[in-house]
């Protein structure tokens, strides 16, 4: 038999999914792979029970159904206060998940370079692979993730670098990037003449006094900027696969092409009923923010009522924990250790880093107080892994 791609064979598993099937495996809390286990807002899936019987239920338009693609302008032109044009700049697909890929796919041929921020969200690695981009890595410095600017600015201005990946706000660290970071990446973007396509999949969940600014609106960024979000993590409808790319005609018309081949479009019946969310009054954004604030405060207390040291998120659910005193070299055979012996799931950082860190862990809290309350008894008993 021939080789199967090259491409293919450097892909590694998830370590995310090989620690939840090690949750699974001890019965552990599993705090690893981030997804709520919460329901939906009821007006989203009750219209979704009306959509089984009324339908759509055939393809809708490769790009996005009509109402989906209007609602969703409103609420971004709502909240970035950017006009958009649903007919020629916005283009729905299967999560954020494609909409990284298809952006990557429009920007990137083989042999181009892209910079990323590690430690960073481990699709961005098969997005570099599949779309032949190089990653040139920048780091944010644990424990606050500040980032060096001339380390940046050297990165981008390395011949070949055609695009950034910019994660905001962060999964795995946690960080809100600044406006004056957001200004000091937008003037290299325009002064490089590079692309810069973000992920915002958390724009809704970001903790006081932070804030979201959106790359797109800063002075040079609206034509060269991908905005790539979802509404898996704002809706809790992770399952649902909604996402979109936002940019200008010039570039959404590559991508558009590029997901129709991919997968001709996202499921017609979920953009129907999803539409009544992204229709949904600023109440709704406020109560999700409080309900976020909440876990993080239940969870990060906790943490610290465990002696343990961590990050204090600005965004997203997730938290880098310190796991340093406890004397282990390699961060994957801790989190097997906590799973096996205290019984929650967590992530080695060293799966979101490029460079040599294995001093963290990762938790998510999106979940529900019992699940967090639990968590955080069973890691009252987590210096029973010390090896020092
Ligand atoms: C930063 C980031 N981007 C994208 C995704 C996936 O988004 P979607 O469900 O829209 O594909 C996740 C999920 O955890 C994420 O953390």
């Amino acid at each position: 038999m021939k080789n199967l791609s090259e491409k293919t064979a450097h892909f590694t598993d998830s370590v995310i999914r090989r620690m939840t099937r090690v949750s699974n495996q001890y019965n552990a809390i599993n705090l690893s792979q981030g997804f709520p286990d919460f329901d939906p807002p009821e007006a989203i899936t009750r219209r979704l029970s009306e959509i089984a019987t009324i339908g759509p239920h055939q393809y809708a338009l490769t790009w996005g159904a009509k109402n989906f693609r209007d609602a969703l302008a409103a609420k971004h032109e709502h909240f970035s206060g950017m006009k958009v044009d649903p007919e020629s700049e916005i283009v729905v697909t299967c999560g954020s998940t494609e909409a990284m890929m298809a952006s990557m796919m429009s920007v990137c041929d083989p042999g181009d370079k892209v910079v990323v921020f590690s430690p960073f969200y481990e699709n961005y690695g098969a997005d570099a692979i599949l779309s032949g981009a190089e990653p040139i890595y920048v780091p944010l410095n644990p424990p606050d993730f500040g980032f060096d600017a001339d380390v940046l600015e050297k990165a981008i201005a390395t011949p070949g670098v055609k695009a950034l990946i910019l994660c905001n706000p962060s999964n795995p660290c946690g960080k809100v990037f600044t406006r004056k970071e957001m200004e000091l990446i937008a003037e290299l973007a325009c002064r490089y003449d590079i692309y810069v396509i973000t992920d915002e999949v958390y724009e809704h969940i970001i903790y006081d006094p932070y804030e979201h600014v959106y790359m797109a609106t800063l002075p040079g960024m609206r034509e060269r900027t991908l905005t790539c979000n979802s509404l898996s993590k704002t809706y809790s409808i992770t399952g649902w696969r909604l996402g979109y790319v936002i940019a200008s005609p010039e570039i959404t018309d590559r991508v558009k092409k590029v997901h129709d081949f991919l997968t001709v479009g996202a499921a017609a019946p979920l953009m129907e009923a999803a539409t009544v969310g992204l229709q949904f009054p600023d109440s709704y954004y406020e109560d999700l923010k409080d309900h976020y604030t909440h876990m993080k405060k239940l969870f990060t207390d906790g943490l610290r009522s465990a002696g343990l040291t961590f990050t204090d998120p600005q965004g997203a659910y997730y938290v880098l924990v310190d796991i340093s005193e406890f004397g282990y070299d390699d961060d994957e055979r801790f989190c097997i250790d906590l799973a096996k012996e205290v019984g929650v799931g967590a992530v080695p950082g060293s799966s979101f880093f490029r460079e040599n860190v294995n001093h963290l862990i990762r938790f998510h809290f999106a979940k529900q107080d019992e699940t967090l309350l639990a968590a955080i008894d069973r890691l009252h008993d987590i210096r029973k892994l010390g090896r020092n």
